[in-house]
């Protein structure tokens, strides 16, 4: 059976742009491929988060995923910082990595902005931890949102270099599997901004644990424009704010753009933002109330993190120990 591998940063609430990027595939992968999903909280820190945020979002991101569908029994759902494997993989391809790799790479240029200096240098280098947490366990599928892809192009070039450095033929490579809809879904207040549980401003993403009221209050707030929807998909090219909205709606009720816009078309946003509440809150309100049952009892969460991380462990320990051994360490 083959392999996946995907991330979450415990940096915030999961998002809906979380969920359709990334947490609704990682449910529906897990009938057809042997799944590892890991909270990677190693990453977070390359940004500050304070320490009792960290530890409380890294278990309400485990209650959440447990809730949205993951089974922590048959697959492995852990955190990056319990297995050493990812750290020890992620100093050697920082010493395979060239810095003009990591120059090119957009999130950093966007994370960083003009303040490059000032940021920290496990920021600059996070996408060789990202390709150590993947190729650690020789995954070959990855599940992400399309702000992702540049990464993964770097985790197979870094597989790729160390297996021509040492002469041999190692690490895999790995194929991103994006979403085809719903890949990059933007910000509520800002419709060129991507939808982020780091963003200050809450009003500007859906978080997966909000209730009814949160939920139609975000939607009834959020940007628009005074047109009514297109027919057709054309008419929605210079208006993001309104693109995206729709393709919310299309992601969340498996409809196509054009199906949604048939069925609505001629409607302002007031009926509009009324129907997508309803989709949402049928979407995301199980997960939240689940989230909140989840999370009365830490004591389960906690061992099945730690029962995670033990699998993991397992499976990524002898691939590591192997690379060590390529790379001249002795064992
Ligand atoms: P993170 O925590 O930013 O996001 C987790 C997943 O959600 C997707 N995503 C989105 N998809 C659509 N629209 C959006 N607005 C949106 N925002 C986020 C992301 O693409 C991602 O799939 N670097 C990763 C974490 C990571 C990882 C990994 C992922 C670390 N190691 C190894 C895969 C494999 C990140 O920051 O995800």
């Amino acid at each position: 059976m083959q392999r996946i591998f995907s991330g979450i940063q415990p940096s915030g609430v999961p998002q809906l742009g979380n969920y359709l990027g990334a947490i609704r595939n990682w449910v529906s992968l897990q009938a057809d491929y042997e799944c590892i999903f890991c909270l990677v909280d190693m990453h977070a820190i390359t940004v500050w988060q304070n320490p009792d945020e960290l530890r409380k979002h890294t278990l309400t991101q485990a209650a959440i995923l447990l809730a949205a569908g993951i089974d922590a029994q048959k697959h492995v759902l852990f955190n990056q910082s319990a297995v050493s494997a990812h750290a020890r993989l992620g100093w050697i391809f920082n010493c395979v990595t060239r810095l003009g790799w990591l120059n090119r790479m957009t999130q950093f240029k966007d994370k960083a902005g003009k303040d490059r200096e000032n940021h920290s240098s496990g920021l600059y280098v996070y996408p060789n931890l990202m390709a150590a947490d993947i190729l650690a366990y020789k995954a070959t599928h990855v599940p992400v949102g399309e702000d992702q892809k540049q990464h993964l192009e770097l985790t197979n070039d870094v597989g790729q270099k160390f297996n021509h450095d040492y002469g041999v033929d190692f690490f895999p490579q790995v194929e991103a599997l994006i979403p085809p809809a719903a890949a990059r879904i933007m910000s509520l207040r800002d419709g060129t901004k991507k939808m982020s549980k780091s963003d200050p401003s809450a009003q500007s993403r859906i978080e997966l644990t909000d209730d009814a009221d949160t939920i139609s209050l975000k939607i009834r707030r959020a940007k628009t424009d005074a047109d009514a929807l297109p027919a057709h998909p054309d008419g929605l090219a210079d208006r993001p704010e309104a693109r995206n909205l729709v393709s919310i709606y299309a992601a969340l009720a498996d409809m196509t753009v054009e199906q949604v816009l048939e069925a609505h078309q001629g409607q302002g946003f007031g009926p509009f933002k009324a129907a997508l509440t309803e989709v949402v809150v049928n979407a995301i309100a199980p997960i939240g109330q689940e989230t909140t049952r989840l999370l009365q009892d830490e004591t389960h969460l906690l061992q099945t993190l730690r029962s995670g991380a033990q699998r993991a462990s397992a499976i990524a320990e002898p691939i590591v120990s192997e690379a060590e051994k390529l790379v001249g360490f002795l064992k």
